[in-house]
């Protein structure tokens, strides 16, 4: 006789195939060697601009198979083996925002945050309810870089919470990951009014600590949320379309920008482009990647 699914899983399982399906994954099997019951069908290969078999394999980079972390799963099949070929951003020539920041020896969240204090460094403070610093694992290898809390967020007190929040934590589960497991901050920590883009001065003042937390979290991999955070962390003007999904090199950190999950409700089809991004941040991190059963066919054929 079937077995009955409990009510809360089927619904979780039901969102989570919605979420694929939006995705453009159509395909999925069940995989008997997997933990889980459902392995995820990657999107079809012939789909990718640049697929996954041209991503970094985690061998010639001499990276751990698993994230490092004993709270993540880990990877329960090799990384595909494939080649790495960074792409850098040119150096700005001037001192920048962020070089005149060195490093804060034996630098701790908790000290950040301390020194944030009840901040009235700019403007945002006068509009604001609460302060968002961030949240999530403080020894995370993957860092979350949005732009500036919401409403909801700003009501709360924590990163990435609204609409787009959920949408940024369906993305990370669908890596294999927990919110608990990376961490979450934005560029300014609070609520610039009418969603507004933050100013120059509000990030020139809220940038530092920015700088601190990704240091004191020491993480190997940034991914960029939208062109604010891009543009502000890699000091650019370009637009994030010219360099969305590369990697590139933060104070000797590897960095990516994607779509901001916003963005994303609102062109859901650009989903797939986001998607491919997170799939070369899962081989940096070693995390596993199902390969669709049509890219295994073509493979043997
Ligand atoms: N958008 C962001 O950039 N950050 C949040 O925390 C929420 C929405």
């Amino acid at each position: 006789m079937a077995q009955r699914i409990p009510e809360t899983l089927h619904k979780k399982l039901s969102e989570r195939l919605h979420f694929y399906e939006d995705l453009g994954v159509g395909l999925f099997y069940k995989d008997r060697g997997a933990p889980h019951a459902l392995a995820i069908a990657a999107p079809a290969a012939e789909s990718f601009e640049a697929p996954i078999s041209q991503a970094i394999s985690s061998e010639e980079l001499a990276l751990p198979k698993s994230i490092g972390n004993p709270e993540l799963p880990k990877a329960t099949q090799p990384a595909p083996r494939v080649t790495y070929k960074p792409e850098l951003l040119p150096v700005p020539a001037a001192a920048s925002l962020f070089e005149a920041f060195g490093k804060v020896p034996d630098d701790t969240l908790l000290k950040i945050r301390t020194d944030l204090g009840e901040c009235t460094r700019c403007k945002l403070h006068t509009t604001r309810n609460k302060i968002v610093f961030g949240d999530g694992n403080p020894k995370a290898e993957l860092v979350f870089v949005g732009e500036g809390p919401g409403h909801d967020e700003d009501l709360q007190g924590l990163p990435f919470v609204g609409r787009a929040g959920k949408l940024l934590t369906q993305m990370i589960e669908a890596m294999g990951l927990e919110r608990k497991d990376v961490y979450i901050c934005n560029v300014v920590k609070c609520r610039p009014p009418e969603n507004r883009a933050p100013e120059k001065d509000e990030v020139e003042q809220c940038s530092p600590f920015l700088l601190r937390q990704i240091d004191a979290i020491a993480p190997k991999v940034i991914v960029c949320l939208g062109s604010t955070a891009a543009q502000t962390v890699l000091e650019t003007n370009r637009g994030i379309s010219q360099f969305r999904g590369q990697w590139l090199e933060f104070r000797g950190r590897k960095l990516m920008a994607t779509y901001h999950p916003a963005y994303l409700l609102r062109n859901p089809s650009a989903k797939s482009e986001v998607w491919r991004d997170l799939q070369k941040v899962m081989a940096v991190l070693g995390l596993e990647i199902k390969k669709s059963k049509s890219a295994e066919a073509g493979k043997s054929s």
